[in-house]
């Protein structure tokens, strides 16, 4: 595993680190103790000492067993997002009040005196206009009760927007087929030190190239019943891409590209970009962790390789998924 500079956190962070979205439940599925534990554990020991979780992930459980691993595991760096798990979604939810008792409650489920690191979680484009927001983490980060905060955003120009304030880290989509966060913002993010974790790093594991026209996925999956951004953002499944042309996609880059290992080699491809603190891979089993650990390992992508990338991508997801977020 290597590391790198979590933004001006001054944590060192395993590149290939953990998303914990699905731990130990699979979306909607019964959560499951003993598995989340097993698949932090495959997790820590290939290296990652960074996991990224939620207070709405699973109903709390994902924080609260990530907050059990970390009594263990000292050296655990994570972010925790707030502000989701209450349904319908308002710019209410990131107002100060609502902030001091969403920090409360993650506190509570994690066990610990001070969180890491908080993002409000896809917070709608008016709260990054709303500057009381950020004055009170300002103030929570003050009284001791977090040490850093950011925001996971949809679109790159919340990304450009959060940086008005005093955040250490942005948390983005950005893969092989979300290529836009790359052109202007990565820069900028590098010239304020802000640290970028890049979500949904496999489309929602299209980018693995496992999946066929064939496949379906349990009706709770939000693979079968958020297609449509009938629940949340649609970009955030298959990376806003209609799964058959991504399916197509994917068949093409493992052709071309000539790998057996197409989630590993689409993750060091997010890893080329300096700027990329860590890429946060959910995963299903603990197989998947192993083989996507070997992304650190990879050598850099070819001129070549990096070229077949951007023909795939200007060929089938550009129009529309560029345009779009
Ligand atoms: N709004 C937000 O801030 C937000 C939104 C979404 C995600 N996130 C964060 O980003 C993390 C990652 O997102 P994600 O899990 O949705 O998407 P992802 O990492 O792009 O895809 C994960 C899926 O890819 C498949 N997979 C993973 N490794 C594989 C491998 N080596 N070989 C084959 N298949 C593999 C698994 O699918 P199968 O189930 O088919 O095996 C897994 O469920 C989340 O856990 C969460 O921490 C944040």
């Amino acid at each position: 595993m290597k590391y790198r500079q979590f933004g001006n956190t001054g944590y060192k962070i395993s590149e290939v680190s953990l998303g914990t979205w699905q731990l130990g439940g699979k979306w909607g599925l019964p959560f499951s103790e003993k598995d989340a534990m097993a698949t932090l554990a495959e997790a820590y020991d290939q290296g990652v000492n960074f996991f990224d979780t939620a207070d709405g992930y699973q109903g709390g459980a994902s924080e609260r067993t990530v907050g059990q691993f970390l009594k263990r595991h000292s050296d655990i760096h994570y972010t925790t997002k707030i502000g989701r798990k209450e349904a319908p979604l308002t710019a209410d939810h990131f107002s100060p009040k609502s902030i001091d008792r969403y920090v409360d409650e993650s506190l509570k489920n994690l066990g610990v005196d001070a969180l890491d690191t908080v993002l409000l979680h896809c917070p709608p484009t008016q709260v990054l206009y709303q500057p009381e927001t950020f004055f009170e983490l300002d103030r929570l980060k003050k009284a001791g009760k977090i040490r850093h905060y950011g925001v996971s955003v949809e679109k790159v120009e919340e990304a450009i927007k959060a940086m008005d304030y005093d955040i250490s880290a942005i948390e983005i989509i950005f893969n092989m087929f979300r290529l836009r966060p790359a052109n202007l913002f990565f820069d900028l993010a590098k010239q304020h030190n802000i640290g970028i974790l890049a979500r949904v790093p496999l489309a929602s594991g299209l980018l693995s190239g496992k999946y066929t026209a064939e496949t379906t996925f349990a009706p709770t999956d939000h693979r079968t019943n958020n297609r449509h951004g009938q629940h949340f953002d649609q970009g955030e499944t298959f990376s806003g891409v209609d799964f058959l042309t991504g399916v197509k996609a994917a068949d093409e880059l493992k052709t071309r590209l000539k790998t057996d290992n197409l989630a590993a080699l689409a993750l060091r491809y997010i890893l080329m970009y300096d700027a990329v603190s860590a890429v946060i891979p959910g995963a299903s089993n603990p197989n998947q962790i192993e083989r996507n650990t070997t992304a650190a390992d990879l050598p850099a992508l070819s001129n070549q390789q990096m070229a077949i990338v951007r023909d795939v991508y200007d060929q089938y997801i550009k129009n529309p998924v560029e345009y779009r977020w």
